[in-house]
Parts: structure tokens; C-alpha cells; sequence
């Protein structure tokens, strides 16, 4: 298992181009399965969850050729409506498929995913809405078999859910009647998800808001489509506040400022400056104390439980008391024991975290628990005295693209350890 070695404290300078969205690469991937066509789907993130899911989409019989961040998908000869335990288990978001099977096939074998590193992660919302729909769905031996043609129906969601919203949409191809969803995700990934659906062949009114609704169609017939997809905004959350907690000045491309609003202002209350802006760039700059600002996580446009952790490593190294609660995940926290290695003063309950400054971290062994948790203690790492060794970085690999090198090309002394 690799690990990253990291000199701190660390200054960045330089110009960081964002990549494009894992999480609106992965739904938009495997709805391609829905429809039999060719697409090329450009600024796809390299990483590990991007190859899980080329290697499910080929299960499942598509064949896909992959080049400069660019994939070729060709899905006409889709014939295999399973997706197995050994994929699933491995990465969540492969539960998307069970969707764009129903459309497709009218049936789908698909693992439960299982539990996750902060919480059990429940796809309750999922499965009602397909019954809903219109599919028998029962659960046999781990797996969900769904099978049944999928009509319209009005689905409430209790509380917005980001991967339920993109399952039933991407099981909406060949609607014999009206579909409303209420309380639907409005998160940036969504919207980019509508948009590709769209040009697969949807009608779909209300995107970018709550209440969608979908209409009868007929896709059965083969496509030809490209899209790009947009950049991700977790990403680019976190390097601004790589520039934040090393006191930097950065130049960050390839952005959608409207995206990642409520993560910047929040950094601005702090004490981060603007330097220069536009629609797709950002020059920011922190000198001084980082100031409080108390956060709750929320759905899109709030704060994002994506960048608690990494907020949570920030406010280490304010001067003041600070309180951070995650209202999205409750069990989020997997990276608090591992800041308080690095000598952060912080207590846990429930799903509120109070945040006592301190004036150094100094460096430790530390482990990655998860994705973001593993974000959060690299960032810890750049502020922090000494080298401190961040092991289990493949938690890393799964959603940030070429993160040691763009960190070295800024100035950080950062290796990859591998064993
Ligand atoms: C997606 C993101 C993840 C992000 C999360 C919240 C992807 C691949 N992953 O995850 O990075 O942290 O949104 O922004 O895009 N819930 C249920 N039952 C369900 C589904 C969800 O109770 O069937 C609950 C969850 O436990 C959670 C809340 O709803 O409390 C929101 O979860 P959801 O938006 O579904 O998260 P994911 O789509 O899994």
C-alpha cells in the first residue's frame, strides 16, 4: 500500500489546472449503458474509480478505448444486466447502474454495496422509487434483483439524495408516461447528468432545481453523442485550501466559480483574498490569522460535507475556537484522531466537532480512512513541522488525479512510497 512523505511546513506558489468531476464522471459513464450508442465523453478524471467503472461498463458488455482524459464508448452490444460483489463492494457508485439496466434490459442484478467508512450508507431511496416505478425488487443472496418496465410516478424524496436523483433519471428511458421527482439533488454533478441525458434523448424540465420531471419517450435506437464533463469542484475546494493553510498565493484554472460559491466565500470570511477572477480561473492569496467561522454542512448550494474535512484541517491553525457540525454524514469523522496525532486540539460528539486553534502541527504517522479524510491530512501535512508520512494514500487515488505531482509542481517536497 502506498504512502506519501511529506516536508512541511510547505509554501505553494504556482498555477494548479483543475480536473474533471468524479463524481459527475461516474453517473454520466455508466448511463451510457441505458441506450445502445457510441459516445466520447472528454475530461474524465484518470483515477481509481473512473477505471472500476470502465471495468464494470465492460462487464456489462460495452467496450470502451481511453486517451487523454477522453473515453470512447461504445454500448450497443450491451448483454449482461449484472454487475457483481467483487466491483461493487469496491466502489459505491457503481450501484448507479442498476438504473440505466432497468432502462435498457427492464431487469438488473446488482450487489448491495455494503457499508462504507462513515456509516452504513443505506440505498433505501433508491429501490422505493424503482418500485414505485414499477419494478418487482427483492434482495437474494446480496444482490438486488430488479426486474419490470419502468413507468412514470411522482417520487418524493425525504431528503435529497444525490445518487437516488441520478438512478431513477437514468432509468427513465422508454417512459411510457409522466415522471416528477420532488426534493431532487440540485448538486453541480446532477445538472451535468441532466445535461447528458438530455442529449441521449430525455426531455426533462426543472434542471438545476428540486422538482424535475421527465417525459414518455422512445430510445431504444442507437446514438452518437459527446460531452465534456465539468470540472470538479471538490478539487478545486480543496487546493484553495492548500493556499489557505500554507499562507499562499495561487492560481487555480479551470474552475466553474458559480460551483463552488459557499466554499468560497466561506474561505473569504476567513481571511482569504481575491487576487483575480474570472468565470474559469481564480488568483487567491492568504497572509495573516485565519479567522472563525463556524459551518454545517448542507445540500448544494451549501457547504459541502465533500470539504468538511478539509475545512476541519484549515481551522486547526485558526487562532480561535471554531465548531464544524456535518449534518449530511453523521459519522464523518474518521480523520479527527488522525489530526490529533498532528497535534490539533479538537473534540468529537455526535456529529459536531468544536475546533480549539493551536499555533503548530507537528508531523506524525497518519493513515487515510477514506477519500476526503485522506485529503484532509495531506493538507494537515503541508502545515505541519517535520515529515509526516500519510499512509493508505489509494483512499487518495480514488478521486484526486495526479494529486502528488500537481502538489509538487506548486513547490511541495511530497513521494510516493510504494510498497
Ligand atoms: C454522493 C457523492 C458523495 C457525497 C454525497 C453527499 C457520488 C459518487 N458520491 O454520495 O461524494 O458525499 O453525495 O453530497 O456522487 N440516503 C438514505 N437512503 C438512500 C440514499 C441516501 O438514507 O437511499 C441518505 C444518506 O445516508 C445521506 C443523504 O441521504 O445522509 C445524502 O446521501 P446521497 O446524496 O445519496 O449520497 P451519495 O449519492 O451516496
Amino acid at each position: 500500500m502506498d504512502s506519501f512523505k511529506i516536508k512541511g511546513p510547505s509554501k505553494i506558489n504556482g498555477t494548479v489546472e483543475i480536473s474533471g468531476s468524479k463524481n459527475a464522471a461516474l453517473p454520466i459513464m455508466v448511463a451510457t449503458i441505458a441506450r445502445p450508442g457510441l459516445y466520447e465523453i472528454s475530461n474524465v478524471p484518470d483515477l481509481r474509480d473512473t477505471r472500476t467503472m470502465i471495468k464494470l461498463i465492460e462487464i456489462i458488455g460495452g467496450s470502451i478505448s481511453s486517451s487523454n482524459n477522453t473515453l470512447k464508448i461504445d454500448t450497443r452490444y450491451c448483454n449482461n444486466p449484472n454487475a457483481p460483489y467483487d466491483l461493487v463492494k469496491t466502489m459505491r457508485a457503481s450501484f448507479y447502474v442498476l438504473g440505466p439496466l432497468l432502462s435498457r434490459f427492464q431487469k438488473a442484478s446488482v450487489s448491495l454495496p455494503g457499508g462504507c467508512a462513515w456509516g452504513p450508507r443505506p440505498v433505501d431511496f433508491h429501490l422505493k422509487a424503482f418500485e414505485q416505478m414499477g419494478a418487482d425488487v427483492i434482495l437474494e443472496n446480496g444482490y438486488i434483483q430488479a426486474s419490470g418496465k419502468l413507468s412514470g410516478a411522482d417520487i418524493i424524496f425525504k431528503v435529497s439524495s444525490v445518487g437516488a436523483t441520478g438512478n431513477v433519471l437514468m432509468g427513465c428511458f422508454n417512459l411510457n408516461s409522466q415522471l416528477t421527482i420532488k426534493n431532487a439533488s440540485m448538486e453541480p454533478e446532477i445538472t451535468d447528468l441532466c445535461h447528458f441525458l438530455v442529449k441521449m434523448g430525455l426531455k426533462i424540465d426543472g434542471i438545476g432545481t428540486k422538482n424535475l420531471t421527465v417525459y414518455p419517450n422512445d430510445s431504444k435506437s442507437s446514438i452518437n453523442i459527446k460531452h465534456k464533463i465539468i470540472p470538479d469542484r471538490i478539487e478545486a475546494g480543496t487546493f484553495i485550501a492548500a493556499a489557505v493553510i500554507t499562507k499562499s498565493q495561487l492560481t487555480i484554472k479551470n474552475i466553474i466559480i458559480s460551483d463552488i460559491k459557499n466554499v468560497l466565500d466561506s474561505f473569504i470570511y476567513i481571511g482569504l483574498k481575491i487576487l483575480e477572477s474570472s468565470e474559469t480561473s481564480i488568483t487567491i492569496d492568504f497572509s495573516g490569522e485565519i479567522k472563525k467561522l463556524n459551518i454545517s454542512t448542507d445540500v448544494f448550494p451549501g457547504f459541502p460535507t465533500d470539504m468538511q474535512p478539509q475545512w476541519t484541517s484549515v481551522m486547526c491553525l485558526s487562532n480561535v475556537e471554531s465548531i464544524v457540525e456535518d449534518r449530511i454524514y453523521h459519522d464523518r469523522f474518521s480523520h479527527i484522531p488522525e489530526l490529533i496525532r498532528l497535534g490539533a486540539n479538537i473534540k468529537l460528539k455526535n456529529n459536531v466537532v468544536t475546533i480549539y486553534g493551536v499555533d503548530k502541527l507537528k508531523a506524525a504517522d497518519v493513515m487515510c480512512t477514506d477519500l476526503r479524510a485522506g485529503a484532509a491530512l495531506i493538507l494537515a501535512a503541508l502545515a505541519s513541522e517535520g515529515t509526516t508520512n500519510v499512509s493508505r494514500v489509494y483512499h487518495v487515488d480514488r478521486g484526486y488525479e495526479n494529486f502528488e505531482s500537481k502538489l509538487r509542481s506548486l513547490g511541495v517536497e511530497i513521494c510516493r512510497i510504494s510498497s
